[in-house]
């Protein structure tokens, strides 16, 4: 089928508006259907990004013209809605993680791969301008052979801003399952895939305040460990650090990739822009190396989906890699119980990097 590829957005949330602009703003996406459980909010987003059709999850997935639907559920609903996307005879798109256990995330692989339909999920930053660049100087040796990362997310946490974070704080979410897949996918992307972790995890509080929105000041439970702290082994025999806390005061993010020759500041993983910085060796201050701006921002994965598609090549958000990093979260949640090494089972290739020209905005379909 050629022109333009039909999108439909189930899932009418926070992150939806900026899906929606983007996906609307492509040439070679079409969004055609919003759905949610609260059909309302999906008549609001379609009226405000212009889209002719809304209302429950069966309008996306009856809609003949949607070709990939992008799921925007909360976690905890991912893959039961990846699976009906299946089932519609769809391709689906994630947002992270790809799902909550191993089974249902590896039997949406299965069910996807014998229907001969994609799976691709969040994140995307990877396919960033920022990332992309750092990626390419660090394939042309900039900093010799890369050996080692720190990477490092702690924040007071996003209850702060969020109006509905209890879901950020439960299984599936967390620092380590809400903002570990940007800095997994992100070293996946350098040191390709992971062989074994160990970890540390620990809980500030056991109850947290919302502080923004309608339910502001209300309290709600911490399920799941707000700070942990791994050791990451890949099969490369290249190693990181990483670090996810929402349990700092002190607001930092870092991604520094150490090589033979230099240690590369990477920018931050959960944007799709950044500057890059050098330490050499033999001297002794930062030299900025590139200054990066962003093509596009989420969504960039579905278009790369979509293009891919219809030219019939893979695409690099893929749900292998996805689930490699779900795998990975999964085995470092088990050694923070087991307080000892574990051996990750999955594996997978580290996906190709965009061409330098790669330009979102160009009709190519
Ligand atoms: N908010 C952010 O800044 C952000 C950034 C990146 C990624 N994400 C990810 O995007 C996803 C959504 O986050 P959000 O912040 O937009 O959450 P949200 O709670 O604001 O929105 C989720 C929407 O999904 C709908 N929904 C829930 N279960 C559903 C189901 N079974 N069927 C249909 N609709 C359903 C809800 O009614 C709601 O409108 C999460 O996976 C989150 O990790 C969020």
């Amino acid at each position: 089928m050629p022109g333009q590829v039909g999108i439909g957005v189930i899932g009418a949330g926070t992150i939806s508006d900026t899906y929606l602009e983007n996906l609307t703003g492509f040439a070679d996406t079409d969004v055609l259907a919003i759905g949610d459980i609260f059909p309302e909010a999906a008549k609001e987003k379609a009226a405000k990004y212009d889209v002719a059709t809304s209302g429950d999850v069966a309008v996306v997935l009856d809609h003949p013209g949607v070709e990939i639907v992008v799921n925007l559920t909360i976690p905890a609903a991912h893959a039961e809605v990846a699976s009906q996307v299946i089932a519609a005879g769809k391709h689906v798109w994630n947002e992270k993680p790809l799902a909550l256990d191993r089974v249902s995330g590896q039997s949406l692989l299965r069910d996807a791969e014998a229907a001969g339909l994609l799976v691709g999920c969040a994140p995307d930053t990877f396919l960033g301008e920022g990332l992309q660049a750092a990626c390419r100087l660090t394939e042309q040796g900039m900093i010799g052979t890369p050996l080692t990362a720190l990477a490092l997310l702690q924040l007071p946490g996003p209850e702060s801003w969020h109006p509905n974070p209890a879901f950020l704080y439960a299984v599936g979410a967390g620092p380590l399952f809400d903002i570990g897949p940007y800095y997994l996918t992100a070293v996946a992307q350098v040191f390709g895939p992971v062989s074994s972790v160990a970890a540390l995890g620990s809980k500030a509080r056991e109850r947290r305040v919302i502080g923004s929105g309608p339910k502001a000041g209300e309290e709600f439970d911490v399920m799941v460990p707000s700070h942990v702290s791994s050791l990451v082994q890949y099969e490369s025999g290249q190693s990181a650090q990483a670090i996810f806390s929402f349990d700092s005061a002190l607001p930092r993010t870092l991604l520094e990739v150490n090589g033979t020759e230099a240690t590369m500041l990477f920018p931050d993983p959960n944007y799709f822009d950044g500057d890059i910085a050098i330490r050499r060796r033999d001297r002794d201050e930062w030299e900025k190396v590139a200054t990066t701006t962003a093509k596009s921002s989420r969504g960039t994965g579905v278009l790369d989906m979509a293009r891919a598609l219809r030219e019939g090549r893979p695409h690099r958000a893929q749900g292998l890699l996805a689930y490699h990093v779900l795998d990975t979260m999964i085995t470092i949640t088990e050694s923070v119980e087991s307080r000892a090494f574990v051996e990750v089972a999955s594996s997978v290739d580290k996906p190709p990097l965009l061409p330098e020209d790669w330009d979102p905005l160009e009709r190519t379909l």
